[in-house]
This record gives C-alpha cells, structure tokens and sequence, in this order.
C-alpha cells in the first residue's frame, strides 16, 4: 500500500511537471477562471505563453480582477486588444522565480514582457518590485498597488506561476503618477523649469520628488530663483540613464543629470539622501522609478547630512523660510484635473511599500485566509507553504 503511494505521488508530481501554463490555470479554474477567459479572447497571448520557457507568471485571481470590474480600466482592456496585452504581459516576469528567490530580501525587482510605449521605457522590461513583509511575499507595481501572493510555485513547463490577490498595475507617466499622488509642487517646478517633457520621455530614470511641504518649506528661495537656477537645482533630483530602486540606495554616491553628486545612507531603518529622508520607495513610473523626499536636494550643499533622529530635516538651503503664497508652483498645475490618488505615501522606513488605499471598486477582496494551493498541496515547498500561509 505504500509502495503504490509513494508510486502515485511520483505519478502525480511527474504530471504536475508535465502541465503547460494554460493546463495549470484551469487545474486553478475555482481561482483562475477569469484569467483564463481573458486569455481565451486573447488567442496569441495564450499561444505565447503556453510555449513560453523561462518564465513566471503572476495570475491575478477571480477576486483580483473582478476589482477592476466598473473601473475605466476594465473598460480600456475590454475595447482595446493591443491594452489587454499588455496589461497581461506585465504580469510575466522574464526568469522562473521561485517565491523563495523573494524571501529574506526587503526589496527585487524582476523585469516583465511589458514593453509597449507609454508603460516601458525601461531598459530590460518594466519592471515589479517584491516586498518581504508579515512573512509573506507582496509585489508593487505602478501606482503603488501592492500584489499579495496568496499560492505559490504553481510549476509547469515553461517555469512556474503564483497567484496574486490584486492586478498589478500597469506605470504611468512620470506627470500622470506625480499629479494623481498629489506632487503639484514637484510638477510645477518641472513644469516651470520646462524639463517635464523631457523627463517624461527621457528612458531609463530615477526622480526623487520632494514633497509639498519640503518645497513650502524653502519657499523663499525657490519662489525668487531664475529659471537656470531652478533647473540646476531640479536636474540634482535625476539620475539619468540609471534606474535605481530603493533596494540600491542603501550606501554610495550617484551622479546626477546635473553633474554633482548626491550621497546614499540607510541609518536606523530610513534612507537618506544627502541630508533628505526618503519618505515613500519605488513608486514606479513608465520610464524608470520615482522616490519621494521630505526636503529639496541642493547641488551647493552636497555635504549636508542628516540628523535621523529628527522627524523633520533643516533644510539644506541657508535661511530658507515659508512664505504666505503657499507651496510655490502649484498654481501652474491647478488647471489640471487631479485624480484620486491611488495611495498616500507612508511615512517610515526606507522600503515601506506605499499602501494601496483607494482600489477599482468591486467586490472585496480574497477574504478567507490563504492557504497552499490544493492540487499540488502535498508537493509544495515547505518555504513556499509558510511564506502564504503566514500572510
Ligand atoms: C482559491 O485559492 C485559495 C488559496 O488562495 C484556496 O484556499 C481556495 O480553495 C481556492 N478556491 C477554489 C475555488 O479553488
Ligand atoms: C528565511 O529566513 C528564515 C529565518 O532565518 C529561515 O528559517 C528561512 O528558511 C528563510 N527562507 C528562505 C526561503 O530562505
Ligand atoms: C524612450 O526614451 C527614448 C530615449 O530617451 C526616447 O527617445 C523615446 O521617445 C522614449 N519613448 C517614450 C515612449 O517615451
Ligand atoms: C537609532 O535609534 C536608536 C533608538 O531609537 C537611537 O538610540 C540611536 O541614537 C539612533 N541612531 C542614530 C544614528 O540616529
Ligand atoms: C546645508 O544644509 C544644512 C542642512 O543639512 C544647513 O544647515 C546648511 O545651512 C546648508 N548650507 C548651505 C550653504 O546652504
Ligand atoms: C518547482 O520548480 C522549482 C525549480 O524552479 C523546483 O525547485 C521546485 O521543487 C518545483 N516545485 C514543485 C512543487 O514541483
């Protein structure tokens, strides 16, 4: 008796094996069945990954997608085959990753087959961002939408999948992410200085943003700089041709598009730039990643650093002072229709995830704790077992 269990969990494990992707969906098909009808409408996408090798793919589940249900979105990707495929190639990543490859490590970022102008302008394939937290395994993509992994390493022949209890969102441009975030000091900056059109068609960059109240905070000077002055001042902000995630920014020097340099320190769980906090990681854009500041960088003062254990930073121009009119710049982007924004960026430590808040309406969420999937239950790695089931 059990000889021929052992015999048939060899049989079963070689047939796990033997699955293609499609074949391992509708294996899934009480969690995946909405995947596999997008795929169905989609015959090339679904050829595509039934013969693809190397790949891992991140299956939104029922509950994931039926979020988008009523959103602009799901109406985009139902009109629009060339969205829906690339809505759906975001969620491959190129390279088989076991959920283990993002255990133990705060922050990775995987490339995707996403590359269609206006998502990718990225170097390698746009790209998610893990996150290791509670346990568990979570993937950020545009927007600062927070995928959590609720079954894993789901093999078949051309890699494997885990399934992911929200979409991920496709990047956006730099203006668009900026704006829906509430960054209007940043965007009229950049809009004032006339380099937002550049960056946002520059490839492979990485922006940090300060915030309104670091911009309100030095109003006095900024308000009163020439335009060449406040472009040098804003080009410190961006590191061209580099795309850094916050995984990166841990020590070391990075030259910026405006010739100095600035200095990366991680002290006591937050990420410093110069003598700036990064207050959100990783928001990631079309063409690169965006991290938000507390305070202006200032390409005269390279050498300030940070007091960490101050919740707000002096700022890093002398004299500096608020002024009665308000965060400057902002009246340049009033005109613009300012989205809801998706999230609002937390406070904290250098790779806290920006929580997702407001979601596509729909119904809720997968509820019931996750578990290991069921059919390759028996065969599941332990680590990938105990990385969903702690969520
Ligand atoms: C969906 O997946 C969860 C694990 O995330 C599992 O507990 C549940 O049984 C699955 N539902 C169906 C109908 O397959
Ligand atoms: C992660 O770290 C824990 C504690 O050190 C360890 O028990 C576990 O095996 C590690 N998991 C992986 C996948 O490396
Ligand atoms: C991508 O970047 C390149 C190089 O900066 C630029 O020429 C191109 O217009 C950009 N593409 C998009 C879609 O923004
Ligand atoms: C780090 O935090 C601890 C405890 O909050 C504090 O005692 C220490 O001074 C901090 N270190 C720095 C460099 O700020
Ligand atoms: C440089 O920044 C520090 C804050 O880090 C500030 O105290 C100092 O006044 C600044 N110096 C100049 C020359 O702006
Ligand atoms: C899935 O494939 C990985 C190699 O990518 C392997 O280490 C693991 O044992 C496989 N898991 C199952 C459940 O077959």
């Amino acid at each position: 008796m059990r000889f021929f269990l052992f015999l048939f969990s060899l049989v079963a494990a070689t047939l796990s094996f033997a699955q293609s992707l499609p074949e391992v969906i509708a294996a899934q098909s009480g969690n995946l069945s909405t995947l596999a009808a997008w795929l169905a409408s989609e015959p090339l996408v679904n050829q595509i990954l039934g013969s693809a090798r190397g790949i891992t793919l991140l299956a939104p589940s029922n509950n994931a997608l039926a979020q988008l249900y009523g959103s602009a979105l799901a109406t985009d990707l139902a009109v629009d085959p060339n969205l829906l495929a690339a809505f759906l190639s975001y969620h491959v990543l190129e390279g088989v990753y076991p959920l283990a490859d993002f255990a133990n490590v705060t922050a990775k970022s995987a490339p995707t087959f996403l590359n269609l102008a206006g998502y990718s302008n990225v170097t390698g394939g746009q790209v998610v961002q893990s996150r290791f937290q509670n346990g568990g395994v979570a993937f950020l993509s545009g927007k600062g939408v927070l995928s959590t992994v609720t079954a894993c390493d789901l093999n078949h022949t051309g890699g494997t999948m885990h399934i992911i209890d929200t979409p991920l969102m496709m990047p956006t441009r730099m203006t668009d992410t900026l704006v829906a975030d509430g960054f209007t000091g940043a965007v009229g900056a950049l809009r004032q200085a006339a380099i937002e059109e550049p960056l946002n068609n520059a490839a492979d960059m990485t922006l940090f943003v300060p915030n309104n109240d670091a911009f309100n905070a030095i109003g006095s000077v900024i308000s009163t700089m020439t335009i060449d002055q406040l472009t040098t001042v804003l080009n410190y902000h961006v590191v061209q041709g580099q795309v850094l995630y916050s995984q990166h920014m841990a020590a070391g020097t990075q030259r910026t598009a405006q010739g100095a340099n600035l200095n990366f320190r991680a002290v006591n769980g937050s990420l410093f730039v110069n003598s700036a906090r990064v207050i959100a990681t990783d928001l990631i854009i079309a063409n690169g990643v965006v991290h938000v500041l507390d305070g202006v960088l200032n390409p005269a003062n390279t050498t300030a650093t940070p007091n960490p254990s101050a919740a707000t930073q002096v700022p890093a121009f002398i004299g500096a002072k608020t002024t009665t009119g308000g965060v400057p710049f902002t009246s340049v982007v009033a005109t613009q229709t300012v989205t809801a924004p998706t999230h609002s960026p937390t406070a904290g430590g250098p790779y806290t995830a920006p929580a997702p808040t407001a979601r596509p309406t729909g119904p809720p969420t997968d509820g019931a704790a996750p578990r290991a999937n069921l059919a390759l239950g028996m065969v599941v790695v332990a680590g990938c077992a105990a990385m969903v089931g702690s969520l």
